[in-house]
C-alpha cells in the first residue's frame, strides 16, 4: 500500500524535513491553495520523479487576497485533494490552518517582501497580492526546507518574483518552473474556472486563441508590440462577456515592457468573464 502522511502542524513538518535532510535525502515541494487540477498534479510528477521525497502543501492563504477578493469563496475540497496527492504519489501532505502558519493571526503577520516586479501587471490590479505570496512562501521554504521547489508557467510574474525572494533570502532552494497545463480547447486549468457559467466557459478559450495570434504576427515579423496588442485586445473584446485588464508584451529576460520586438518576449494578459478574473501567457522564443 502506497503510504501518504497528512500534516497539519507546523512542529510534525518540520520534524520530518529535518529526519530527511539527517538522511541526505531530497526534499520536492509543491506549494498550491488546493482544489487541486491537472496543472498541480503535473508540478507533483515532477517533484516525484526528481527527489527521494515530495511534499505537497494546501493552504488558501489570507494573506494575497485584498477584502474585495475571493478569499471565503475560494473553491476547497480537501477529501478529493487528498486523493489526487495519493495517486500521485505524495509522501507529506501538508495542511496547515491560519494559526499554524500565522500564529499572531493573519492581521498581525510580519511581511517578507521584494520589491522588484511586484508592482506591475498582477500587482497593479492586485496591490498586496505578491506580499502575501513571498510572505506565505518565504514561511513555508523555512518550514519545509525543500531542494527543488515546483511552480507552473501559468502564474509567471509570481514564479518569476519567487526567484527573486529565493536569492535575496539566500534560500538553498532550486526554482523549478513547469509548463502551462491546459484544457483541449486551449483554456489554461485554473481552480478559478469553476467559477465560470456555461456562457462563460464556452468564450474562455478565446484568452489562447488570442495568444496565438500575437504569437503568429510577431513570427512574422511585426515588431510593433503596441500594433499586436491591439489586435490581441480586438480579438478579445469580440467576447461579450470578456472584460480586458491587461494585455502587456514583455521582454523574457528583462521583464521589462518591449518596445521593440527583437528578442524573446512574453505575451501576458489578464481578463475578467463575469466576476472571474483569468491570467494567461505565452513565450515568443528568437
Ligand atoms: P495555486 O493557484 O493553487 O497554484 C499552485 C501552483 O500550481 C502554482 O505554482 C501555479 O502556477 C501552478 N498552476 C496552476 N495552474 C496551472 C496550470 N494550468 N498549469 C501548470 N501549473 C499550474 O499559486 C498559488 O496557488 C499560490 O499563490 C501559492 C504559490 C501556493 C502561495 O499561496
Amino acid at each position: 500500500m502506497i503510504f501518504m502522511k497528512v500534516v497539519t502542524s507546523v512542529k510534525e513538518m518540520q520534524e520530518f524535513s529535518a529526519l530527511m535532510k539527517s538522511k541526505r535525502k531530497s526534499i520536492g515541494f509543491v506549494p498550491t491553495m488546493g482544489f487541486l487540477h491537472e496543472g498541480h498534479a503535473s508540478l507533483i510528477r515532477k517533484s516525484v520523479q526528481e527527489n527521494d521525497s515530495t511534499v505537497a502543501s494546501i493552504f488558501v492563504n489570507p494573506l494575497q487576497f485584498a477584502p474585495n477578493e475571493d478569499f471565503n469563496s475560494y473553491p476547497r475540497d480537501f477529501e478529493r485533494d487528498k486523493k489526487i496527492c495519493l495517486k500521485e504519489k505524495v509522501d507529506v501532505l501538508f495542511y496547515p490552518n491560519e494559526k499554524e502558519i500565522y500564529p499572531n493571526g493573519a492581521e498581525k503577520a510580519e511581511f517578507r517582501e521584494v520589491s522588484k516586479f511586484t508592482a506591475i501587471l498582477e500587482g497593479k490590479t492586485r496591490p498586496v497580492h505578491f506580499r502575501g505570496v513571498t510572505t506565505v512562501v518565504s514561511k513555508l521554504f523555512d518550514i519545509v526546507m525543500p531542494n527543488k521547489a515546483y511552480f507552473g508557467k501559468k502564474d509567471f510574474q509570481q514564479a518569476k518574483i519567487i526567484d527573486l525572494l529565493a536569492k535575496e533570502f539566500n534560500y538553498n532552494v532550486e526554482i523549478i518552473k513547469c509548463p502551462i497545463v491546459r484544457e483541449k480547447d486551449g483554456l489554461a486549468l485554473s481552480s478559478r474556472n469553476v467559477y465560470l457559467n456555461e456562457n462563460e466557459r464556452k468564450q474562455a478559450p478565446i484568452l489562447f486563441q488570442s495568444l496565438l495570434l500575437g504569437k503568429k504576427l510577431i513570427e512574422e515579423g511585426e515588431k510593433n508590440p503596441g500594433k499586436v496588442i491591439q489586435r490581441i485586445k480586438e480579438k478579445i473584446n469580440s467576447m461579450n462577456s470578456a472584460e480586458i485588464d491587461y494585455v502587456e508584451i514583455l521582454d523574457l529576460n528583462s521583464f521589462e515592457k518591449s518596445k521593440e520586438i527583437n528578442s524573446s518576449v512574453l505575451i501576458l494578459l489578464a481578463v475578467y468573464f463575469g466576476k472571474t478574473r483569468l491570467i494567461d501567457n505565452l513565450g515568443v522564443l528568437f
